[in-house]
């Protein structure tokens, strides 16, 4: 990279392996989005042809109007020409003594074609909802693409997340087949999945589970129920003729936290994710047949959908499926990952980036990391710190580093200045993707200046992948994203501002939700949670700086009874946990007897943060019960 002020951008070897070069790429999107995303789709596989590329009225918009495709068209049957005996997924095991699979494209061709006939033998149709609650194994890739093959809609639970959080996921999607595992490994421990879905099934509306093996443990079995995957694969034919889906199908819904504790289904469709997914892909971490591309996200999250499934697959791209923790069995395990596979991009979170800081640089000396030639971040503000370190230390001033900017909503990256073209700076996310625009707005949705905080929103046309619908909530779709500014722009929730140079900076969010490890959650959802503690009256959740987490629950609690308080610490977090999962837990439980509160009733969350945090308090005039603040006080922090 080369350093000019505090800006840097590409050098020779960076601008050779990219797709884009020229930032005259920007003012020929920014003429014509619709046009500029029109001719990368063109470089994918459709059926028909759209009539019209862009269309609609926000929120409710349409791309790619009466195109017909099938994107698993594009990712298998077109690599099958000419990368068909290519590596796709590299899968390293959680136990690296383990053996590593490869699959290539052709055996996933297979395999997809296989489960697809198989789901629908099971009864699954177009339309149809599947759940999936699978961890980090080949079959995850193979269930989601079976499903998209037949055009039934998938919904993936991260493996990670309780049977409570399972079944209400399986229950608001409608789920029909749900297909799981026996159990998995992490950090060498069997996490027992099937148990888990077989709790979380309870008043959902699946018929039929599918059972992977992969850890050979005991599990619950109901025989006019479940099957177990590799029974109901065996002799099935390997062709199974794609879907035609309408470009304006729904393909996948995914959950993200909602406030209130229901979580709320991200609806994507069809064509639009596909573009997004093929272009965001190939553009920003500038995938060409040489790549070996290795994001760390579990599938389970957006992240994981888009860069560890779908994006690779449609470039064509071999790409790393990580079972396990990067710093298992020992904090240099992703470097170890790296150098073996010869990774040329890997794409992370700044979590995982201040636990690889805080390990120190002695242990990356026998790693060479040699082949790495991009760097990407997701999923929180990185701080100049971690930028810093992840640039001289994992690609030694040489790989630029892409602070991806984007939400489950956008269902792929909408902002990062590109490796070809730059410019990059530290704890900046930099530049809108071409075709996007991404602008910060004040209140009344005036454009904020240079420095000044605002508003993220996405101006129309928006992004192919923007989500088309809450599933079956049209209320919290309009409420959450478009109400803000009158249906005008779309509203991310995210707070920032542009630079002098019009480098986007996120610097938080402008509601309840945290980032804890990069996992997103809402203080709200943890309070209903918590409230679900038998002896828990009322409760408040706020997030705290974590060093290496970004973010920590932290929760205080009021007892319905001041006498009965036994155990009620163990019992929010319990309660929390089975509620949501283990990514959850709160750092730190305190039974407090009142809440601060305005008169309206609203409970000072800031001032409890700041109680916690030792930080000065300002004033607490407007309190209706000033009072309980010195009480909490003497609770966090006991004389
Ligand atoms: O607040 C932003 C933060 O993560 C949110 C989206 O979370 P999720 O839907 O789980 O998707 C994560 C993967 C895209 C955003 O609203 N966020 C994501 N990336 C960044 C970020 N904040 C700052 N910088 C980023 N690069």
């Amino acid at each position: 990279m080369i350093k000019k002020g505090e800006l840097y951008y590409p050098d020779t070897a960076a601008k050779k392996r990219a797709w884009l070069k020229s930032k005259s790429v920007y003012a020929l999107a920014e003429k014509n989005p619709v046009k500029f995303w029109e001719s990368v789709a063109k470089e994918l596989v459709w059926r028909k042809k759209w009539t019209k590329a862009y269309a609609g009225t926000p929120p409710h918009i349409k791309w790619f109007v009466g195109a017909k495709l099938n994107i698993t068209e594009n990712c298998l049957d077109r690599n099958l020409v000419t990368r068909k005996n290519k590596v796709a997924i590299i899968w390293e095991p959680d136990d690296s003594n383990q053996a590593a699979r490869t699959i290539t494209y052709y055996q996933l061709y297979r395999e997809v074609n296989k489960f697809a006939n198989a789901l629908k033998k099971l009864g699954v149709k177009k339309g149809d909802r599947v759940g999936i609650y699978l961890p980090m194994i080949p079959e995850v890739v193979i269930a989601m693409l079976a499903c998209a093959r037949i055009g039934a809609v998938h919904s993936v639970v991260f493996s990670a997340f309780s049977s409570q959080a399972l079944q209400v996921r399986l229950q608001d999607a409608g789920a029909k087949v749900l297909v799981t595992v026996d159990g998995y490994y992490r950090r060498g421990k069997i996490t027992d999945l099937k148990k888990q879905a077989d709790e979380g099934l309870e008043g959902t509306a699946v018929e039929r589970v599918v059972v992977v093996k992969r850890a050979g443990n005991q599990i619950p079995w109901t025989q006019a129920r479940d099957v177990w995957y590799e029974d109901i694969v065996r002799g099935e034919s390997d062709e199974c003729a794609a879907a035609v889906m309408d470009a304006e199908d729904p393909m996948f819904i995914l959950y993200t936290s909602g406030s209130t504790g229901k979580p709320k289904g991200a609806l994507h469709t069809c064509g639009g994710y596909m573009v997004s997914a093929y272009a965001s892909d190939k553009w920003i971490f500038d995938l060409t047949d040489d790549d070996i591309f290795w994001s760390t996200a579990d599938i389970g999250w957006v992240t994981g959908h888009t860069y560890s499934c779908y994006g690779p697959l449609l470039n064509g791209t071999t790409f790393i499926q990580f079972e396990g923790s990067p710093d298992y069995p020992n904090p240099d395990r992703w470097a170890g990952v790296i150098d073996k596979y010869g990774v040329t991009v890997f794409y992370t979170a700044p979590t995982a980036i201040r636990m690889f800081m805080k390990n120190g640089t002695d242990i990356l000396k026998p790693y060479t990391m040699k082949t790495l030639e991009v760097l990407g971040s997701v999923g929180e503000p990185i701080s100049e710190k971690a930028w810093n370190w992840y640039f001289k230390e994992v690609g030694k001033g040489r790989c630029p580093i892409l602070d991806t900017w984007w939400q489950t909503e956008t269902g792929g990256i909408i902002a990062t200045s590109l490796p070809g073209i730059g410019p990059f700076k530290p704890a900046h996310t930099g530049l809108a993707l071409p075709g996007i625009r991404i602008r910060v707005v004040d209140e009344a949705g005036k454009l904020c200046k240079p420095g000044q905080e605002g508003s993220v929103v996405l101006f129309p046309p928006f992004c192919p992948s923007l989500l088309r619908g809450v599933w079956q909530n049209e209320q919290k779709f309009t409420d959450t994203y478009w109400s803000q500014y009158k249906n005008k722009y779309y509203f991310s929730g995210d707070l920032g501002y542009k630079d002098k140079n019009g480098l986007l900076r996120v610097v938080g969010r402008a509601d309840d939700m945290i980032k804890v490890a990069g996992h997103r959650l809402t203080t709200g959802e943890l309070e209903s949670a918590a409230c679900k503690a038998p002896q828990v009256a009322e409760c408040a959740v706020v997030g705290v700086v974590d060093e290496i987490k970004g973010e920590v629950p932290v929760a205080f609690v009021v007892p319905k009874s001041q006498t009965d308080v036994a155990g009620m610490k163990e019992n929010v977090v319990a309660a929390i946990r089975s509620t949501i999962g283990p990514i959850a837990t709160p750092h730190e439980v305190f039974v407090v007897t009142d809440l601060p509160k305005t008169r309206s009733g609203k409970i000072m969350r800031r001032i409890l943060r700041k109680v916690f945090t030792k930080e000065e308090l300002g004033d607490l005039s407007t309190l209706a019960n000033p009072e309980s603040v010195e009480s909490i006080k003497n609770t966090v922090n006991p004389a």
